[in-house]
């Protein structure tokens, strides 16, 4: 029997209580969870549904993952929605993630923003179609002075194409004199990257039984902890969330040191 502690601290739905399992230190929440939602695909197979409603599935469970997040105190979520390589899937495929995209945040964004949820973007954004930079500029927009969790979903996202653009805008620095090269340190990188101002992961988790970075946050997860599991995305519950955390909470965090 797993004992619970009962929360009132979330807004969600006002009166909504969320069980948190006695063995989770609420001093000791992680400030930044990263999620690579892997497994849709697979969850539709099994069921002999095609992919697409997989992903339909893959975007109800993060009303879940988010309450259960914001409830807790987690500060930031980062989700790994579509990264650079996902253009190689078919075109029907991508066309219907991005369509799921638009109406996800047109759907959601009144409640993501009645609870002080604030959604930010990360990746190459101008590379989307037209209709996905709107509506994700419109909930950018509509949530930037929101205060609670904040949500960055990956969108067109690559660790390593982060990566060049910062050389490239250091390289400029340093052809137009603003810039030294001995100035280059890891503040000044930090700063140029997506995710300027947020701290990094402390625990990157990633689902479906898949164990691979896969281009995401190449940068920021030198030193998180990593949390897989067999669950595909479609299942993964805000209990599974509160495993991985209670997980990560029994971890040493050494940072190369003793
Ligand atoms: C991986 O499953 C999942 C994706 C490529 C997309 C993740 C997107 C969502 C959960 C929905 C859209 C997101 C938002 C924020 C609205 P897969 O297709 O690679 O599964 P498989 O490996 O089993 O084939």
């Amino acid at each position: 029997m797993i004992e619970v502690k009962i929360m009132f601290k979330g807004l969600w739905n006002n009166s909504e209580k969320i069980r948190v399992p006695s063995s989770i230190n609420m001093n000791s929440i992680p400030k930044h969870i990263a999620i690579i939602m892997d497994g849709n695909g697979r969850w539709a197979a099994k069921r002999m549904l095609p992919r697409n409603m997989g992903h339909r599935a893959g975007v109800e469970a993060l009303r879940d993952v988010i309450k259960t997040a914001s409830n807790i105190g987690v500060k930031y979520l980062t989700l790994y929605a579509f990264s650079t390589e996902n253009w190689k899937r078919p075109d029907s495929e991508v066309s219907m993630l991005m369509r799921l995209l638009i109406e996800y945040l047109r759907k959601e964004i009144d409640e993501l923003h009645h609870n002080n949820v604030r959604i930010q973007a990360i990746g190459n954004i101008a590379g989307l179609p037209g209709e996905v930079i709107t509506e994700v500029d419109r909930a950018t927009t509509k949530t930037r002075f929101n205060n609670g969790l904040c949500v960055n979903i990956a969108l067109n996202y690559g660790g390593r194409s982060e990566i060049l653009n910062v050389i490239r805008k250091v390289g400029e620095k340093i052809k137009s004199n603003e810039l030294q090269i001995d100035e280059i340190d890891e503040t000044l990188v930090e700063s140029l990257l997506y995710t300027a101002n947020t701290p990094d992961p402390e625990l990157l988790i990633r689902t479906s039984g898949e164990i691979r970075l896969s281009n995401f946050l190449l940068w920021q997860c030198a030193y998180s902890e990593f949390w897989f599991t067999d669950v595909y995305w479609p299942d993964f519950k805000g209990e599974h969330l509160l495993e991985a955390i209670s997980d990560y909470q029994n971890r040493q965090r050494r940072f190369g040191g003793v």
